[in-house]
């Protein structure tokens, strides 16, 4: 039985008996109640009523696949995008990464998931995505050429991502160098960019993008520090339209990027930029600093006792500092 179909059938979160779901779907009722069972398990609530049947509690806005597919094969720059929907995966990240080597160059690869359950972050942590509720894809492309042409790539996706989101009407996005997407002084999102194969020949490159849209705390959500989602600074936007801004503009912004450079996209970081002017602290250098800007390749500035120091994010991770 399609799972997806049940969620489908269920994310306006109106009740429907069992009889009907059994029915549309061909299933017996006792392999629904199954299903939903093992949806509860991935932290999607149901409620079951007497003479009315189930509903999912708060509905839920699927991922409409057929219709992303659809809009992505109307244009010629689009028709290159090799792009799938999946249920749960492990990360997407590592399935793209793992299947990189096979990749055509000029083509995108993306994959969007509606949970992960390995999700990864940045320096080994882990990124939580509960079943539907986040946006969570991985984009991927091959590279030939100079590694160093890529310096600057994090910098061109914070600001892609944040330029859409303010588009959308969220106000106060911010950037978090060198790969954090912020709002209110929380993490809404994060970036993570691996790279693999030769790096001065063929190298695949992956940026995965994790956003928090309808989290709300009630779905066993793991963060080690201040976060927030789109539902809970008040923003109802749907997860597929974001979805589909996200990866135009990106294939857009990253061929725009390979062809001219950074430039444009640093000088737009400034306006997003959250550390500027602030204390912050460098993890594993024992080293505190006012953050002000960035280098043109992307790295951050600090001010340390009167001297410059620039800091390039491969190597630390900044806190603000209390001081
Ligand atoms: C961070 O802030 O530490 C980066 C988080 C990146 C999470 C995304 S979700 C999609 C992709 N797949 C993963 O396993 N990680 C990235």
């Amino acid at each position: 039985m399609s799972t997806k179909k049940l969620l489908e059938i269920l994310s306006d979160g109106q009740f429907v008996s069992g009889v009907k779901l059994a029915n549309q779907l061909g299933v017996s009722r006792t392999t629904i109640w199954n299903q939903l069972n093992e949806l509860k398990e991935k932290g999607i609530e149901f409620e079951k009523v007497r003479g009315k049947g189930y509903r999912m509690l708060g509905g839920l806005s699927v991922l409409r696949e057929e219709w992303l597919r659809s809009v992505l094969a109307t244009s010629e720059a689009t028709a290159q995008i090799q792009f799938e929907v999946v249920q749960s995966i492990d990360s997407t990240n590592t399935k793209l990464v793992d299947s990189s080597g096979s990749w055509d160059e000029n083509k995108y690869y993306v994959l969007a998931a509606e949970s992960q359950t390995n999700g990864r972050g940045r320096r080994g942590k882990q990124w939580f995505t509960p079943y539907g509720r986040n946006i969570c894809f991985s984009l991927g492309f091959v590279f030939t050429g100079n590694i160093e042409k890529l310096e600057g790539l994090s910098v061109v996706i914070g600001v892609i991502l944040a330029d859409v989101l303010s588009e959308y009407g969220v106000e106060g996005v911010s950037l978090k160098w060198p790969n954090d997407i912020y709002i209110s002084g929380k993490k809404l999102g994060g970036i993570l960019i691996e790279l693999t194969g030769e790096f001065n020949s063929r190298c695949a490159v992956v940026i995965g993008v994790g956003l928090n849209v309808d989290v709300d705390g009630s779905t066993g959500f793991i963060i080690d520090q201040l976060w927030t989602s789109l539902r809970l600074e008040g923003y109802a936007i749907d997860r597929t339209d974001l979805l589909l801004s996200f990866i135009l503009r990106l294939v857009d912004g990253i061929g725009r990027f390979l062809s001219f450079g950074s430039a444009t996209y640093l000088e737009r970081w400034a306006s997003y930029d959250y550390l500027r002017g602030k204390l912050v602290e460098v993890h594993g250098r024992n080293m505190v600093g006012v953050a002000s800007g960035l280098t043109e390749n992307g790295c951050l500035i600090l001010q340390v006792n009167g001297c410059e120091s620039v800091l390039n994010s491969g190597e630390v991770s900044v806190r603000l500092s209390d001081g």
